[in-house]
């Protein structure tokens, strides 16, 4: 039903307008990071802290109460997520006087100077190869009790983070439940639990695992959160634009199902691995750039999912820094937004600031933008398309890159006058750069239509203006 008045909606939506944008934009879901340290080279705590505030992310999730990074965050004013390890979680379950200690000595001495909001017990805990799903909920009431016992349970939430391999049923999204043998264990008294104590459910999703296994049946354009022509779930008629959506409506029809429906969710993980083992289909820069800055793109602008239109979206990404001393395949140490030293992977805006200053409101593919742009006196206008440019995607390699470049100032007829010797952009002299020039020249020249900034893969667009020496790139021709 709802999806014949999907495109009325849309309609009424660009006629409506100023007012209405306005408060979809304040009203819009929140951006945090994970700040995972599986790594032996990364930026001590108090630089991260730093960066994290020249990104202007403020809201972080970590993996344990490590003491320097607890410390660090102190008086920065970006709230923490913090976790009790999958290995406290029988001694957490089998005894108050254990998170008693816990809390007094991992929570008490940081907060509120370091904003504590939540504690994730445990993570995916379902799928821990040492079976301490038993333990869980037990943990979680015994946290609690502690957190009492402080006086600090009205405002520090307690949850633990689920994988999406809790459900029985993801597709199509309306039919969403969780697996049976662990209902009645362990969802239903979690789910209880949360509500009680005025909690969320935490959630961590990855629409690359689900594209990874089915490539042939899922398009990466939908993955990516591109223009696609969308996933119609039979059952209700509603249209899903994107994989994450239909994802989070599954866990959210797997609440329904167990009416659970006033329980709110936070999507503690979710991200795209920029590189990856040949295997790992989907993987890559470009496409992690997509999605992520689509993403954020997607959490800021506002908007629920097709199930709970009105429910803002609040996303971590995973993850804040490539880790190197992560185990698995080659993706597993490269879901960062940032190298260990500091260096972007990507360019992708992260705060509404950002979106905001005109730089991104269109699909990282350089389609059309159907998001207006608010001007920078604050004024909501509905202006044509946010700015894209092209750069090139060093992952392919030199050879690849070199006839790229040839190509686009060859036959592409870019203008590659100014990466000439002794001409405006040669410096700096690097294939990369070069090779950037050349690129979003050809791609600003076609008027930024879909698929011209692509080159077998090398190249990609960015949302933020290309940062080589003093070299301008032109946004159009
Ligand atoms: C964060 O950065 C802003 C400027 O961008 C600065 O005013 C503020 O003091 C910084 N906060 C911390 C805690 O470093
Ligand atoms: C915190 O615990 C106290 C004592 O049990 C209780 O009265 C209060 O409602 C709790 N606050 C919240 C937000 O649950
Ligand atoms: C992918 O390739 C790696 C080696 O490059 C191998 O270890 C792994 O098992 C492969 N994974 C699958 C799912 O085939
Ligand atoms: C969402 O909010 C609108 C406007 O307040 C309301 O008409 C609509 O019924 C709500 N939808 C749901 C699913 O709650
Ligand atoms: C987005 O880019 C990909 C890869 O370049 C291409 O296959 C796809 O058709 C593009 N989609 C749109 C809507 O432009």
């Amino acid at each position: 039903m709802a999806a014949i008045n999907f495109s009325h909606c849309l309609s009424l939506l660009s006629i409506l307008s100023l007012s209405f944008l306005r408060f979809a934009l304040s009203d819009s879901g929140l951006i945090g990071v994970n700040y995972g340290r599986v790594a032996n080279d990364l930026p001590s705590p108090s630089q991260v802290v730093q960066l994290l505030n020249s990104t202007g992310l403020n809201r972080v999730k970590l993996y344990d109460t490590d003491a320097s990074v607890l410390t660090a965050l102190s008086g920065s004013g970006i709230s923490v997520t913090v976790a009790l390890p999958n290995e406290k979680l029988s001694s957490a379950a089998a005894d108050q006087s254990f998170t008693d200690s816990w809390v007094q000595s991992n929570i008490v001495p940081y907060y509120p100077k370091t904003l504590i909001e939540a504690i994730a017990v445990g993570n995916e805990v379902f799928v821990d190869p040492k079976n301490t799903t038993p333990f869980l909920v037990p943990a979680m009431n015994n946290v609690y009790n502690s957190l009492i016992k402080y006086n600090i349970n009205s405002s520090i939430k307690i949850s633990s983070p689920i994988a999406l391999s809790a459900l029985q049923t993801s597709y199509p999204s309306s039919s969403g439940s969780f697996k049976s043998e662990l209902i009645e264990p362990v969802i239903k008294p979690m789910l209880s639990f949360l509500r009680q104590t005025g909690s969320y459910l935490m959630v961590n999703a990855y629409p690359f695992f689900a594209y990874e296994a089915n490539t042939d049946t899922i398009s990466l354009d939908y993955a990516l959160f591109r223009d696609n022509k969308g996933v119609t779930d039979a059952n209700n008629g509603l249209v899903y634009k994107s994989l994450f959506d239909a994802q989070i409506d599954a866990v959210f029809a797997a609440l329904n199902a167990l009416n659970y429906n006033d329980i709110k969710m936070v999507v503690s993980e979710t991200g795209w691995p920029s590189k990856g083992d040949e295997n790992e289909s989907g993987s890559g820069q470009a496409n992690a750039a997509s999605y992520n800055g689509n993403l954020v793109r997607r959490v800021l602008t506002g908007g629920g999912t097709p199930l709970r239109p009105n429910e803002s979206l609040n996303v971590y990404l995973f993850a804040l820094f490539n880790e190197n001393q992560k185990s698995g395949p080659t993706s597993e140490r490269n879901y960062g937004l940032f190298y260990p030293n500091e260096q972007k992977v990507y360019d992708i805006p992260l705060t509404r600031e950002a979106l905001e200053s005109g730089q991104s409101t269109v699909p990282v593919n350089g389609s059309k933008s159907q998001v207006p742009t608010p001007s920078n006196d604050g004024d909501v206008t509905v202006s044509a398309v946010g700015q894209t440019w092209c750069v090139a995607n060093e992952e392919v390699g030199e050879k690849k890159l070199q006839a790229a470049l040839d190509y686009a100032c060859g036959e592409g007829g870019a203008d590659c006058r100014p990466i000439q010797q002794g001409a405006t952009c040669y410096h700096p002299n690097t294939l990369a750069a070069h090779a950037s020039y050349a690129f979003n020249s050809y791609y600003q020249k076609k008027a930024r239509g879909s698929g011209t900034c692509n080159f077998g893969g090398a190249a990609y667009v960015v949302t933020q203006t290309p940062k080589y020496g003093d070299c301008k790139f032109p946004t159009g021709y």
